[in-house]
C-alpha cells in the first residue's frame, strides 16, 4: 500500500496504472477553500461503483435509504443491522470516494458507549471510514467518544429527519434570526468538538452561507443554496428513480427520468414475453450434439468471472 498527500491508494492496480486514490476525511476536509464537494446517497454495489466512477467525492449510506428503498414515510425505522449490510456493498465497490455510514435512530442517542460500539460496525463490518450522525449539543459526548475510538464524524444540523415528530414535520429550520443564531452557534460546537464536515439540510441559503464562513470544517448542503462548500442529494432523487406520483423536494434537480426507463424497459419486456418475441433464439441455448447427460453440466459463466 502506498501513500499519496490526499489519501491512500488502494485497490488492485496493473504495473505502470496508478491506484485511485481514495479519499478519507481529512482529505474532504481539506477541500475547504480549494474545490466544491459533490456528495451523493447510495445504499448498493453497482449504483456505488457508478457514482465513483463519475467523480462523487463522498457517497453517504445514508438511513434515506428507508423512505427511497424501503418505501416507509420517514428514517426512523431504519436498522443498523440492515444499514451496515448496505454500507459493505458501497464500500466494497467505491474505489476513491469516502464511504460514510449515517447512524440510525437510537443507535447514538443513549450512551457514549453505545454510539461507538454502533459506529465501530460501520467501520469494522461496513469497510466505512466515517459516520454521520444528526444533532447539536446534546450529541457532543456522543461525537467525542467516537473521535476518540479513531472514527471520522461528520455532523448534521438544520432539518434533521430523525427529529421529524420533535420539530412538527419535515420544516425549514433557522428562518427565524433566533434560530439562525443558534444554528451557527451549534455548528461551531460541532467543530468544536472534531467533526470534519457538516451537512446542512433545508436551511435558508444566507444563513448557511453564514454557517459557510464562520466554521473552518467544509458545510454540505441539501436544501441549503449555493453558499456551501459542497452539495449532496439522494440518489434516487436525483435520477428520477421514485415512485410514480411522489413529490419532489424544490431543493432536487433531477438529472435523469430513470424512473420512466424502468417502466418503459418493463412494459415493452412484458409485451415481448406476451407476444412471443422474447426470448429469440439468440437468447437461447442449443443441445449438444453429444449426448447432454454424458457432457456434465452447462457452464455458463466460470466461477469468479463477471456475469455477462
Ligand atoms: O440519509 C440521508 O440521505 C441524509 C442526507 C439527506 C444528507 O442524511
Amino acid at each position: 500500500m502506498t501513500r499519496g498527500t490526499t489519501g491512500t491508494a488502494t485497490g488492485a492496480s496493473s504495473p505502470g496504472t496508478p491506484a485511485p486514490l481514495r479519499l478519507t476525511a481529512p482529505a474532504i476536509r481539506a477541500f475547504k477553500g480549494r474545490r466544491k464537494i459533490a456528495a451523493l446517497t447510495a445504499y448498493d454495489a453497482p449504483t456505488a461503483a457508478l457514482l465513483d466512477a463519475a467523480g462523487v467525492d463522498l457517497l453517504l449510506v445514508g438511513d434515506s435509504i428507508e423512505m427511497v428503498v424501503y418505501g416507509a414515510a420517514d428514517t426512523l425505522g431504519a436498522s443498523l443491522e440492515r444499514m451496515v449490510a448496505h454500507a459493505k456493498a458501497v464500500s466494497g465497490s467505491a474505489k476513491r470516494a469516502l464511504v460514510v455510514g449515517d447512524l440510525p435512530y437510537l443507535t447514538y442517542h443513549t450512551t457514549p458507549e453505545e454510539a461507538v460500539r454502533n459506529a465501530a460496525r460501520f467501520v469494522v463490518e461496513g469497510g466505512c471510514r466515517a459516520v454521520k450522525l444528526e444533532g447539536g449539543s446534546q450529541r457532543l459526548p456522543m461525537i467525542k467518544a467516537i473521535l476518540a475510538a479513531e472514527i471520522p464524524v461528520m455532523g448534521h444540523l438544520g432539518l434533521t429527519p430523525q427529529s421529524v415528530n420533535a420539530l412538527g414535520g419535515f420544516k425549514v429550520q433557522g428562518r427565524r434570526a433566533t434560530e439562525a443564531r443558534r444554528l451557527l452557534d451549534e455548528a461551531k460546537k460541532l467543530v468544536d468538538a472534531g467533526i470534519f464536515a457538516l451537512v446542512l439540510e433545508c436551511v435558508p441559503a444566507d444563513v448557511a452561507a453564514r454557517i459557510t464562513e464562520a466554521i473552518p470544517v467544509p458545510t454540505i448542503g441539501i436544501g441549503a443554496g449555493a453558499g456551501c462548500d459542497g452539495q449532496i442529494l439522494v440518489f434516487h432523487d436525483l435520477v428520477g428513480l421514485t415512485v410514480p406520483g411522489a413529490r419532489t423536494p424544490r431543493f432536487v434537480r433531477r438529472y435523469a427520468d430513470v424512473g420512466e426507463i424502468v417502466r418503459k424497459a418493463a412494459a415493452d419486456y412484458v409485451a415481448d414475453v406476451r407476444s412471443g418475441s422474447f426470448p429469440s433464439e439468440a437468447e437461447s441455448f442449443a443441445s449438444d450434439p453429444i449426448d447432454p447427460a454424458d457432457a456434465g453440466p452447462v457452464v455458463l459463466y466460470a466461477a469468479g468471472a463477471q456475469r455477462r
